[in-house]
């Protein structure tokens, strides 16, 4: 953990200008070779990045990223540079916890595997499930936080309504997807939700990035929660993640199931024979 996990210094009030520009006050635009080359070495992860997504990302985790807590991690794209950034930051004191939610079971075993592949699954726990229930089971409180779950207005609506209860103030929190011209249909709620968050007084809007928007909460979040104590991170994501048949006990240890032997599940698999049975009942039908 940094000391203290610092907020943004530097603001930008253009809601339509989105380049890449840093929030905290430094010489250079990028911190090092790893910042300047994230883009291109994730863009083959399954996930949906702008370039200037991936390097405020990646920022933000340098700074903020002692307990990082993401909602939606579809292939763990995000969740890769997020503790890429957070671990490249030679101030940090401990270990930086990603937390990462997310409703279905495929995207939390693709982003587990992910993780592993990038050299930084031991630093982050899965959820699988809505951020309801997981505040509901882990009081943590997040120095950084990535939405980028569901985009309808009413999900987002209780999304944030869930994210108010845990926040401190000044958490640097990014909303992607606030630019996307599918706000202006209302086929996307995203922007319309955070707008009326930011206008009850809970966040400032502090520049736009690529697909996102960046808010840092106010004084109206007083989330008090606990960080976990390493050992609790570890055990705690040990249970889940055989809870998931992602990790099984050997002897004393814990090991990864490798993905190519991993036991087929029902549950997994259910939204595929679920869409075959559609297809199977639409060829059928009488026309
Ligand atoms: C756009 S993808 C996330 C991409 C990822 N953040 C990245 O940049 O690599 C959205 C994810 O949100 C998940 N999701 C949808 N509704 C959700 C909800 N209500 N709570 C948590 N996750 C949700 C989906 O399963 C999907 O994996």
């Amino acid at each position: 953990m940094l000391k203290v996990s610092p907020s943004p210094t530097l603001y930008y009030n253009d809601r339509s200008l989105n380049s890449m520009r840093p929030s905290y006050n430094r010489d250079n635009v990028f911190l090092n070779e790893e910042h300047r080359r994230i883009f291109e070495t994730t863009k083959y992860i399954p996930g949906w990045q702008m370039e200037a997504d991936s390097y405020k990302l990646y920022e933000l985790g340098y700074y903020a990223g002692d307990v990082i807590l993401e909602i939606g991690t579809y292939g763990g794209r995000s969740a890769v540079i997020e503790l890429r950034g957070a671990l490249s930051n030679p101030d940090r004191l401990g270990p930086p916890q990603f937390f990462g939610v997310d409703v279905d079971r495929k995207s939390i075993r693709r982003t587990f595997y992910t993780l592993n592949r990038f050299g930084v699954l031991e630093n982050a726990f899965l959820f699988h499930g809505t951020l309801y229930r997981f505040v509901h089971r882990y009081q943590i409180s997040p120095t950084m936080v990535f939405m980028d779950a569901n985009h309808r207005y009413e999900d987002i609506v209780e999304d944030i309504r869930r994210l108010t209860t845990i926040l401190p103030a000044g958490v640097p929190v990014l909303f992607h997807d606030f630019l996307n011209p599918e706000n202006d249909t209302g086929e996307y709620g995203v922007r319309r939700a955070v707008t009326e968050w930011e206008n009850d007084g809970y966040g400032t809007f502090i520049g736009a990035f690529g697909c996102s928007a960046l808010f840092v909460s106010g004084q109206r979040c007083c989330g008090n929660g606990n960080s976990l104590s390493r050992d609790e991170f570890d055990q705690s994501r040990h249970r889940l993640f055989r809870s998931y048949k992602l990790m099984e006990k050997k002897g004393d240890k814990t090991i990864i199931v490798p993905e190519e032997k991993r036991i087929w599940s029902f549950h997994d698999d259910i939204s595929l024979l679920s869409r075959i049975k559609t297809r199977i009942l639409h060829m059928l039908r009488p026309r």
